[in-house]
């Protein structure tokens, strides 16, 4: 492993911190811990307290960094740059004791480029990490995207629409359909930083998902790029930061999920 940024080790610490919150109260989750933020949306005490923990961290260390958070702890600094933090990603497999979720934490700067990624799965003790131009790694690990060329062996990933989708529920389908054609396989794992990080080590051989947020997917897509990997939104453009539709793959299932975005979805 190449030589760690300060930037980094803080994002790891950070992760690794909250990581031990979510272990302890895995599967020991009351319905007083759990609230709906909206419709089909939930938040549970171990968000909240991951997020004040990973927040903590990193303004000690970085205070003139501004912070966007999922949960809604912001800091408004004033070098520039942004960390995006996901404090617990996979909510709803958390609150039903489904074993897949991470944690997130990215760090771009004022020209949108990203400079750090980190996405920890607690349970696994599985830590990816990136820095621009320094490569990706899973446990100090280069990790690469996958170099499967054969459609017959892919297992692609996505996430399904599961709230307010009736103006792409239709697109959603017919792009479902198609990658079924196109693949051995699709997961819908229920974290999208778990499902870009399992692109960048090659276990996925291609994501696709529509309405993300920053915070799903920052640490992912400079754990993708830096694993050689492509990542775009539905329309094929790299700035990720202007829309809300992720895609992600190698040289060979990039192109051939952005034919079927392009054909499907009208963003
Ligand atoms: C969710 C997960 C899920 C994706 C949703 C996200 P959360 O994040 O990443 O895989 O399909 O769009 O909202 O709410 O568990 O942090
Ligand atoms: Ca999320
Ligand atoms: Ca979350």
């Amino acid at each position: 492993m190449e030589y760690k940024s300060s930037e980094l080790n803080t994002a790891i610490r950070a992760a690794q911190v909250a990581g031990a919150i979510t272990r302890e109260k895995f599967g020991e989750l009351s319905q007083a811990d759990i609230r709906a933020k909206e419709f089909k949306d939930f938040v549970t005490v171990v968000d909240k307290a991951c997020e004040a923990a990973i927040s903590a961290i990193i303004a000690e260390s970085f205070p003139d960094d501004s912070m966007l958070c999922e949960e809604g702890t912001v800091m408004a600094g004033t070098s520039g740059r942004i960390w995006i933090v996901d404090p617990l990603d996979g909510t709803l497999n958390f609150i039903h004791s489904f074993p897949v979720f991470s944690i997130s934490i990215a760090l771009k700067d004022g020209n949108n480029e990203l400079l750090t990624g980190v996405v920890y799965q607690p349970l696994l003790d599985e830590l990816f990490t990136a820095e621009r131009g320094k490569g990706a790694y899973l446990n100090d690990k280069k990790i690469s995207i996958t170099s499967r060329t054969d459609k017959e062996s892919f297992l692609m990933a996505t996430g399904l629409p599961f709230k307010e989708y009736d103006d792409y529920l239709e697109s959603a389908i017919g792009m479902l359909k198609d990658v079924m054609h196109d693949s051995a396989g699709i997961r819908r794992a229920g974290s999208a930083a778990i499902d870009l990080a399992y692109t960048a080590c090659g276990r996925f051989d291609g994501f696709w998902e529509y309405r993300l947020f920053p915070w799903d997917f920052s640490a992912g897509v400079l754990l993708v790029r830096e694993a050689g990997g492509i990542v775009t939104n539905f329309a094929g453009e790299h700035n990720v930061f202007n829309t809300q539709s992720i895609l992600a793959g190698s040289s060979v299932t990039h192109p051939l999920l952005l034919e079927k975005t392009l054909r499907h979805f009208r963003t």
